[in-house]
């Protein structure tokens, strides 16, 4: 039976594409979930992958995850920077994170340099831009693999 990992893309990245492109580059977000679910599928599990600009409607989604999802691959964009109640709804969650950014958000200002997000999160991957998705699906088949043997 194949295990469902949750990826969940924040504000604005719906623009993915047009949004900065010297910063983000040129896929959509339609490319990035393309290659997100072909890669959970070469490790036998499926994606579930959603885009909101609303901070309550992706923490909803985080509390939801606690009954459908293996795990959780987040790129929460700007909330990022500035969201307790996503932190707070991640670790409710119990279930493995890991954070995402197409930009490495060290090498941009400095209130990038902050995550709320890290903390709940097993590893964070930024800077490689679309093939970050791809990275972190690697990540967590691998962390979803030592989860079922001990
Ligand atoms: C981002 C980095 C954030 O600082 C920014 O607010 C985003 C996108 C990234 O993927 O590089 O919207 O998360």
């Amino acid at each position: 039976m194949s295990e469902a990992i949750l990826v969940l893309n924040g504000p604005n990245l719906n623009l993915l594409g047009t949004r900065e492109p010297d910063i983000y580059g040129k896929a959509t977000l339609d490319d990035l979930r393309a290659a997100t679910m072909a890669q959970a599928k070469r490790h036998g599990l499926t994606a579930d992958f959603r885009q909101s600009n609303d901070e309550g409607e992706l923490v909803d989604w985080i509390q939801d995850a606690r009954n459908t999802a293996a795990g959780i691959i987040i790129n929460a964009a700007a909330y990022t920077h500035t969201s307790v109640a996503i932190l707070d709804a991640l670790q409710a969650c119990g279930k493995p994170v890991i954070e995402v950014h197409l930009s490495n958000i060290f090498k941009r200002e400095a209130f990038r340099h902050h995550s709320y997000v890290s903390p709940a999160a097993t590893g964070v991957i930024c800077g490689f831009g679309p093939q970050g998705y791809v990275l972190a699906v690697d990540a967590m088949a691998d962390l979803l693999t030592k989860v079922k043997t001990p």
